[in-house]
C-alpha cells in the first residue's frame, strides 16, 4: 500500500501491527475545532459478547463489497473492532482498515485470529477520518459504517472519502430497512420484550439518578446529518440494493446491553469518569439483578431482523 498511504519522510511507528498515521487524540469533545468520539474508551464493550464472531449480515455485505473491489483496494474507514474488515479479509481482497482507536483494532486482530482469517492483505492504520493519510483517487471502494454521526463535521469526512476514491469508485453506505416479510412472531414475545425494556429503563434511570450525587449528567454526543442529500449532491449516481432478511432475532441482556452499559459504551456515558462509573453501574446492576432474580441475564429482546439496504454512491 506504499503508493496509496501518505507516509511522508518521517519514520512511522507501528504498535501492535497498526501503522500510527496520526497523533490526533482518541476523543475530542470540546474546543473550537472539529469534534469526534473515538471508541478507545469503549473497546471490547462495543460489540458485547459478539466481538469475536463473524456476523451473518456482515458476511453478506462483505461478499457484495468484494465483488465491487475485485483486485482493487477497499478502505474500511472507522473499521472499529473489524465486524466488516474480518469477513472482507476472508474474501481475500486488499484492505486498508483505519480507525482512531488502536484498542478497537486490537480486537479486530483477535476476531480474525479466532476465525482463522489471515490479515496478510490488510493494512491496519491509526488514522483520523477528518484528514485521511491516503493519496487522491487511490482506492476503489470506501465504507464508513456507523461513524458519520460521531463527527461534528461529517461533511469534511465525506469530502475526504470523495477525494481518495478513484473516479468510478464507490462509497458504500449500509442502513437497515424494516423487514418486508411481515410476521406475527413478535406478538408472541410482547410480554418478554416489555420486561426487557423495563429492566433496561430501570438500569438507565437509576444510573443517571445516582450520578447526580457526583454532579455527573448525561450528555449525548451524536451529530445529525442528512447523509443521503449530501451524497446525492456529490456523487454521479446512486444504486440502491435491498437484501431481504426478516429472520427472527433474539438478544439477551447479557449478550448486548449489559456488557456495553457496564463497559461505558453508550455515547451519553462518554463524560462519566471511569471510577465513578464502575461504582455506580455495579451498584445499579446488582440491585436490578436482585429484583429480577436468576433469570435477569437471560431476559431477551425478540425482533425481526431488518433487511439490509445498501446505497452504492459512484464517483
Ligand atoms: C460505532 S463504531 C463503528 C465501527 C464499525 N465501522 C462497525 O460498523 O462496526 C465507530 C468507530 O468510529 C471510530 N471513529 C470515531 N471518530 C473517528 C475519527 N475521527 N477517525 C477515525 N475513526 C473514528 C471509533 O473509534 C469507532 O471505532
Amino acid at each position: 500500500m506504499k503508493n496509496i498511504l501518505r507516509i511522508g519522510n518521517k519514520p512511522i511507528t507501528i504498535e501492535n501491527n497498526i501503522l500510527q498515521l496520526t497523533d490526533s487524540p482518541n476523543l475530542v469533545t470540546t474546543g473550537d475545532g472539529d469534534k469526534y468520539i473515538g471508541y478507545e474508551h469503549i473497546g471490547g464493550a462495543y460489540s458485547g459478547n459478539r466481538k469475536y464472531v463473524i456476523g451473518e449480515r456482515d458476511g453478506i455485505v462483505a461478499s457484495y463489497i468484494s465483488d465491487i473491489v475485485g483486485d482493487g483496494v477497499f478502505l474500511d474507514l472507522a473499521c472499529g473492532d473489524g465486524a466488516l474488515t474480518v469477513p472482507c479479509a476472508k474474501c481475500g481482497i486488499r484492505i486498508i482498515a483505519g480507525d482512531i482507536s488502536n484498542g478497537m483494532m486490537m480486537i479486530l486482530q483477535e476476531r480474525a485470529k479466532r476465525n482463522n482469517v489471515s490479515l496478510e492483505n490488510v493494512t491496519l492504520c491509526r488514522m483520523n477520518a477528518l484528514n485521511l493519510p491516503i493519496e487522491d483517487e487511490s482506492v476503489d471502494c470506501v465504507v464508513a459504517n456507523s461513524m458519520l454521526h460521531l463527527i461534528s463535521n461529517p461533511q469534511k469526512v465525506l469530502d475526504e472519502i470523495y477525494r481518495v476514491l478513484k473516479t468510478g469508485g464507490s462509497f458504500v453506505c449500509l442502513s437497515d430497512a424494516p423487514a418486508r416479510k411481515n410476521s406475527i412472531y413478535i406478538s408472541e414475545y410482547e410480554k418478554e420484550n416489555a420486561e426487557y425494556r423495563r429492566a433496561v429503563g430501570e438500569i438507565y434511570d437509576a444510573y443517571w439518578e445516582e450520578l447526580k450525587a457526583y454532579d455527573v449528567y448525561a450528555k449525548r454526543y451524536s451529530w445529525k446529518f442528512d447523509r443521503e442529500s449530501a451524497c446525492k449532491a456529490m456523487f454521479r449516481e446512486v444504486e440502491i440494493k435491498v437484501i431481504e432478511r426478516g429472520m427472527p432475532y433474539t438478544e439477551r441482556l447479557v449478550d448486548g446491553f449489559l456488557p456495553r452499559f457496564e463497559g461505558r459504551g453508550f455515547s451519553d456515558q462518554v463524560d462519566v469518569p471511569s471510577k465513578i462509573h464502575k461504582v455506580v453501574s455495579d451498584k445499579v446492576v446488582a440491585s436490578v439483578r436482585e429484583k429480577y432474580g436468576k433469570t435477569f441475564e437471560n431476559i431477551a429482546y425478540h425482533v425481526i431482523e431488518e433487511d439490509i439496504c445498501i446505497y452504492r454512491y459512484k464517483k
